[in-house]
């Protein structure tokens, strides 16, 4: 851990501290669930996000943070929680588990939020989220893609389908644009937990295509170097290679393998899935192949308003990471308001809401920017459709964008 993660640790740990000294303090308790033992600011209902919006995995955290900006605003537009507005509360959990962990704490004890939409990585999630769920408060994973996250526990939900769900996509993508394929070469980040879960499906969907791996290369997620890798697999001429990582490494690798000659098509899994990656390989990210768990072009209202949100803020198509953290967001915000019609949220002690929150949130339907979501009873998302992106930058490297595959 570096000095500034520890600083951040620490920090973290005094709030804690303080605000246990606080709940001793008759003034700033009640059992009753008034505002202050929810953590809300005057007359809002605090939900918390707990992403990365510091360190790399800030390349796809900062993305989160804009998609539920987006949702505060939107569902506020539209009278919060039947008259009562929400709050967002940010925390930002950097790229490792400490952070996570730290950040999830905080939001808890200190802030007193209904629930949390974070963090961004499956590699936090396993750390972070059971906190939570010992806590009794349901996180809603934006982005958390491995195997293995709803199963955490009863409290631990996710928009973001699964591995399983949206690797194969791209890899049958890249069939139908090269049938000629045979060889590929597979790259993975080994110390990264989505990377490890989604190589395995990618390296299922390779054999079951009757395609033959010609090696598995591991790498780091801070790595900046893949000569050595990239030399030895396409020493064994491929003719795809298929990436899972995160942006960073994974932009660096696209860049060095086409540096070295390699012609082939790439294939980036889900952690690539950023237009944050054009910096980094700038032309020579031209072709990736990345699936997509949404589509801007995606039918009905919601995801009209939330794109036209987007586009006016950013001048460019909304991506795949704010559009699941506008449905986290969503998520929270539709379940309050059905509780809310039963019985006035506000009313409701925080160890109470939050439970029922939950149970609500499970058994919802949800037409979202995704298009019409419901959860497993264990959490898990129930989404219909997806779709593969190519990646087309400008000759100069400067600008790019997805096209969606027909
Ligand atoms: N989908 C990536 C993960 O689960 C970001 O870690």
């Amino acid at each position: 851990m570096n000095i500034a993660s520890r600083f951040s640790v620490l920090l973290g740990s005094l709030a804690i501290a303080l605000s246990a000294c606080s709940s001793n303090n008759p003034s700033t308790t009640s059992a009753t669930g008034s505002p202050q033992a929810r953590g809300e600011a005057a007359g809002t209902i605090a939900i918390g996000v707990g992403v990365a919006q510091t360190s790399n995995v800030a390349l796809l955290g900062q993305e989160q943070v804009a998609g539920a900006k987006i949702a505060e605003k939107y569902f506020n537009d539209r009278g919060g929680i039947n008259g009562t507005p929400i709050k967002l509360l940010f925390q930002d959990t950097g790229g490792d588990e400490a952070g996570a962990i730290n950040a999830f704490q905080t939001l808890i004890n200190r802030d007193k939020v209904v629930g949390i939409v974070g963090p961004t990585l499956s590699q936090q999630a396993f750390s972070a989220d059971p906190i939570a769920n010992n806590a009794r408060v349901p996180v809603v994973g934006p982005s958390n893609t491995a195997k293995g996250i709803p199963e955490i526990g009863e409290f631990v939900s996710r928009v973001s389908a699964p591995v399983s769900v949206v690797a194969p996509n791209s890899v049958r993508a890249a069939l139908k644009i090269n049938p000629a394929i045979k060889r590929v070469a597979i790259f993975f980040a080994q110390n990264d937990a989505f990377s490890k879960s989604e190589t395995e499906i990618f390296q299922q969907t390779v054999k079951d295509q009757k395609l033959e791996i010609v090696t598995v290369q591991k790498f780091q997620t801070t790595d900046t170097d893949f000569q050595t890798q990239a030399t030895t697999a396409l020493n064994l001429k491929p003719d795809l290679v298929i990436i899972s990582g995160l942006a960073a490494d994974g932009g660096n690798l696209v860049r060095q393998l086409r540096e070295l000659g390699y012609k082939g098509l790439i294939i980036g899994g889900n952690g690539l899935n950023t237009s944050n990656l054009f910096p980094v390989c700038k032309a020579l990210c031209d072709g990736v192949l990345i699936a997509q768990a949404y589509s801007p072009e995606h039918p009905g209202a919601i995801n009209k308003a939330f794109r036209e949100a987007y586009m006016s803020q950013y001048k460019k198509e909304p991506p795949q990471f704010s559009a699941q953290a506008f449905t986290g967001v969503q998520v929270f915000v539709d379940a309050l308001r059905g509780l809310d019609s039963k019985q006035k949220v506000t009313q409701i002690p925080l160890p109470q809401l939050r439970v029922e929150l939950n149970k609500q949130l499970l058994a919802g339907k949800y037409d979202t920017p995704l298009g019409e979501i419901s959860f497993t009873p264990e959490g898990e998302i129930v989404q219909k459709d997806f779709y593969v992106a190519q990646i087309k930058m400008d000759p100069n490297g400067n600008n790019g964008k997805f096209v969606f595959l027909k």
